[in-house]
């Protein structure tokens, strides 16, 4: 059924029981991968500052927020790099589309980090297409595009970390699908299993498929050393059939989809012009304000503003000071009314 609604040919899925676990097998398999081509130099990974990859070793790595990685520095993996932080200040309000910026975000990779590391050297890329843990933030019109054509250039593996994403969150199955860029590998968890038992997964290209599993090797030799006990597991796969059948019948992607322009507008017209209010940022069933911090105490305004609201009866998300609202796909509007209307009188209150 994933691969029926994964584009291109991610065909074959590794399943595991989280996002995090997805991270760390999806750089497992870019390993293994090059090295089953004879090309066991490519061992270095990118991430992209702010990005978050879940909390193992390996997704800890590539991240990029310091606070999931600081106290852990020294037992991070040796061989990483990062991409800046695809975000201008200055195009900070969207709605519903991909932001534009004269500034280019991909000329570091192509100018510093690749002839630094040496292409050659470089096993995967790995993006969220949206950074949802970071804030909601879209990357720039054409970004991910000229991301898979520098990869395809350098013969460089894409992963798309599509634990938020994935699954409807952008109205389309995937944020691939949106942005009409199929990675070589794609991480899914949550909304598979609408987020209440845990499944999550790897879907590989074909070709990542057949270097690693049609080899002259002798059929009881295991290809690939990786896996956990409770991969696919029964109970998680059911909850996995009964909710993407769910979301077929009831055409929640599509639903989500229409949502996210009640919720895009409802933060527009709600929050521009509201004390300390420095973006606005929507796409998909999801909508982020940020808010200037108070100076030497970053985060403390959100936060104040998150407790305020979840003592009103209203779960919104603070991630540094940006308060975000990523609601089910069942959301009504009155819902979102009421998130919208009770985070403002909250923001005003901590002007
Ligand atoms: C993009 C992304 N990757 C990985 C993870 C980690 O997933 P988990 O908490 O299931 O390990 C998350 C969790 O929020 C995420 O948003």
């Amino acid at each position: 059924m994933i691969a029926g609604m994964a584009p291109g040919d991610l065909n074959k899925v590794l399943f595991c029981n989280s996002g995090s676990e997805a991270a760390d097998t999806s750089l497992k398999v870019a390993l293994a991968y090059h090295r089953a081509r004879g090309e066991g130099h490519r061992n270095i990974f990118i991430g992209r500052e702010k990005g978050y990859h879940g909390v193992g070793f390996g997704g800890m790595s590539v991240g990029g927020i310091p606070a999931n990685r600081k106290v852990f520095g020294t037992s991070l993996l040796p061989r990483v790099d990062h991409l800046r932080f695809a975000h201008d200040p200055a195009n900070a309000y969207y709605n519903g589309v991909e932001p534009q910026s004269n500034e280019d975000f991909l000329l570091e990779l192509e100018n510093r980090i690749l002839p630094l590391h040496d292409a050659s050297n470089v096993a995967a890329i790995i993006v969220e297409p949206v950074a949802g843990s970071a804030g909601w933030y879209v990357p720039p019109q054409g970004y991910l595009k000229r991301l898979r054509e520098i990869c395809d250039k350098h013969g460089i593996l894409l992963i798309f970390d599509e634990v938020i994403t994935g699954f409807g969150r952008l109205g389309t199955n995937f944020g691939a699908d949106f942005y009409g860029v199929v990675p070589d590998m794609l991480n899914f968890a949550k909304a598979v299993t609408n987020g209440v038992i845990p499944l999550g997964g790897v879907i590989c290209r074909d070709k990542l498929y057949d270097a690693m599993m049609k080899t002259e090797a002798p059929e009881h030799v295991i290809e690939f050393f990786h896996g956990y006990t409770y991969s696919g597991h029964p109970v998680a796969c059911a909850a996995a059939i009964a909710t993407l059948n769910l979301f077929k019948q009831d055409n929640l992607f599509q639903r989500a989809g229409e949502m996210g322009k009640v919720l895009g507008d409802a933060f527009h017209s709600t929050f521009k012009g509201l004390p300390n209010v420095v973006g606005i940022r929507s796409l998909g069933l999801a909508a982020a304000v940020e808010l200037a911090p108070i100076a030497g105490s970053p985060g403390k305004r959100a936060y104040d503003i998150f407790v305020d609201c979840f003592k009103k009866g209203a779960l919104v998300r603070p991630a540094g000071d940006v308060l975000v609202i990523a609601p089910p796909y069942i959301v009504e509007k009155s819902h979102i009314d009421t998130l919208v209307n009770t985070l403002a009188d909250s923001v005003k209150a901590h002007a």
